[in-house]
């Protein structure tokens, strides 16, 4: 596996693989690698010729300082777990290199950039939008991987792949959630959970999953405000909000017969500090 920082020196690098017309895979990540992304970087290298793990902390997406600050930095470990599921390239640029100006585009898809996370955490779409449209025009991959963990922006990178043009020629390859085994979605952000955090945050999943048996006697109201009565109940966690949508429109659904795929989205506050631990549940697909 070759480490590279330098665009040029990572086009270089692929300009055989484009010419030949290779498959080419992307999986965009922020580093502090964990298992769900090793489970994109092993889907992406069984599927192409050549796969491309990029590891970037993206600042423009972070509309709040302190969480940027944060945010793991593990870059050693990253490029082991990287070569280890055999990718071939781990791409790791400075932001210079990634914004040798202020990025000024601004990108708005209304609805999916608008509600959820789109409404609780200004510019965050726009910042992810701006580097992932980065990366495509860099790389131009043949596939790009997501994880469903991070569900609404899959949503928005399929309306921006559409925008930029880029739709007929990059499918974006939608992976599964890992869990733990007690049921939380890993997620980088898991790793600053205190051991009581780390202990409640479980319950998040536990009560989406309980949620779906419920709904089958319950509206959609009710199941939204027990979901979110619970989880308030809990000492250490605050339920940022809960919406149950529409799949494809992510607007919400005033009833279970409204749409045929409808998905319940949470954002909860564990702890002091606090961190933000968002998941999904399928009710209707
Ligand atoms: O999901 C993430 O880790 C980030 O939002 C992404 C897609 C790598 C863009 O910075």
């Amino acid at each position: 596996m070759k480490t590279i920082s330098n665009i040029v020196d990572l086009q270089n690098e692929l300009f055989e693989a484009h010419k030949e017309g290779k498959e080419i895979g992307l999986v965009p990540t922020m580093g502090a690698l964990h298992e769900g992304h090793a489970s994109l970087i092993r889907r992406s290298v069984k599927e192409n010729a050549v796969t491309v793990v990029s590891v970037f902390l993206n600042p423009t997406q972070f509309n709040d300082k302190g969480d940027l600050e944060r945010y793991p930095r593990t870059l050693d470990a990253d490029c082991k777990l990287i070569e280890d599921c055999g990718a071939d390239i781990c791409f790791a640029p400075s932001v210079k290199d990634i914004y040798p100006e202020p990025d000024n585009r601004h990108f708005e898809f209304p609805p999916q950039t608008t509600v959820m996370e789109g409404a609780h955490r200004p510019g965050h779409f726009n910042g992810v939008c701006q580097v992932v449209s980065r990366l495509f025009y860099i790389v131009k991959p043949t596939k790009a991987y997501f994880g469903e963990k991070d569900w609404q922006q899959i949503a928005v990178v399929k309306r921006l792949v559409k925008y930029i043009g880029m739709d007929k020629k990059l499918k974006i390859v939608e992976c599964p959630t890992i869990r733990e085994d007690d049921g939380l979605a890993k997620s980088s952000r898991n790793t600053l959970l205190t051991p009581e955090e780390r202990q409640i945050a479980p319950k998040i999943y536990a009560e989406l999953k309980a949620s779906v048996d419920y709904a089958k006697e319950h509206t959609v109201q009710e199941t939204h405000d027990k979901v979110v009565a619970d989880l308030n109940a809990v000492d250490g966690l605050d339920v940022e909000y809960f919406e149950i949508v529409d799949g494809n429109t992510l607007l919400d659904v005033p009833s279970w017969e409204a749409s045929p795929y409808i998905v319940g989205c949470i954002t909860v506050n564990c702890g002091h500090t606090p961190i933000r631990l968002i998941d999904h549940i399928t009710y209707k697909k």
